[in-house]
């Protein structure tokens, strides 16, 4: 399963990428929105700083809109990734990105009609929205096996971005469903490598190594 970085904070990215396990970023606005930067020159930051897909999304409400945004983004580097809602304006751009070869990531999908629709679009990715179904008392990970279920029936390409993860459960569990991708907020990323046994065991091997006779 590939780990991307959900955040749109540079240092964030550049220690995430410092743990040698990271293949990508997706961005929001609402994440954008924290950074208080420049957009442009943000997105641009971030795609220098590691080479895998980097999730751009557009804020336009209708199709022509959309793809103009799409095409400005996709111009800032090889590895910009177009995140466009589920809608219909939102297929019709896929649809169009797809024959212009611009990569995309189609978001908040809070069912598996939409990211079927989303595939048969063209979209590279589809992003599921787990905690925000977990928040109303559903569940998101059967949602995410429902996706891995219908796109194995028809041998369809589009990978899975297991996305609004909440706690390294959700990863745990994407990862046994067997999704794609997980992205995930980097303060997960790091309680995925600790465990108090390991603190502890370490401890005490080097205690016991002082013992030894050198
Ligand atoms: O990037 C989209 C998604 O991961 C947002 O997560 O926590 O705002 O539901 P969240």
């Amino acid at each position: 399963m590939k780990i991307f970085l959900d955040t749109a904070n540079i240092e964030e990215i550049k220690k995430g990428v410092d743990y040698g396990v990271v293949n990508g970023v997706t961005t929001n606005p609402s994440l954008v929105s924290k950074e208080n930067r420049e957009f442009l020159p943000l997105i641009k930051e971030i795609t220098s700083i590691l080479p895998g897909p980097i999730s751009v999304e557009v804020t336009a409400t209708d199709a022509g809109g959309m793809v103009e945004e799409a095409k400005k983004y996709a111009e800032i580097a090889d590895n910009v990734v177009i995140k466009v809602p589920i809608n219909l304006q939102g297929l019709k751009v896929i649809k169009q990105l797809y024959t212009l070869g611009i990569k995309t990531n189609c978001t908040l999908i809070f069912s598996s009609s939409q990211a079927l629709l989303a595939a048969k679009a063209g979209a590279t990715y589809v992003s599921p929205f787990v905690g925000r179904i977990d928040d109303i008392s559903g569940n998101g990970m059967d949602l995410v096996g429902d996706i891995i279920q219908i796109f194995d029936n028809y041998a369809i390409e589009t990978e899975i971005i297991v996305a609004s993860i909440r706690h390294p459960l959700h990863f745990v569990e994407a990862a046994l469903m067997g999704a794609d991708i997980a992205t995930i907020p980097f303060s997960t990323l790091a309680k995925l490598l600790n465990h108090p046994l390991t603190d502890i065991g370490m401890e005490r091997f080097l205690k016991d190594w002082q013992k030894v006779k050198k």
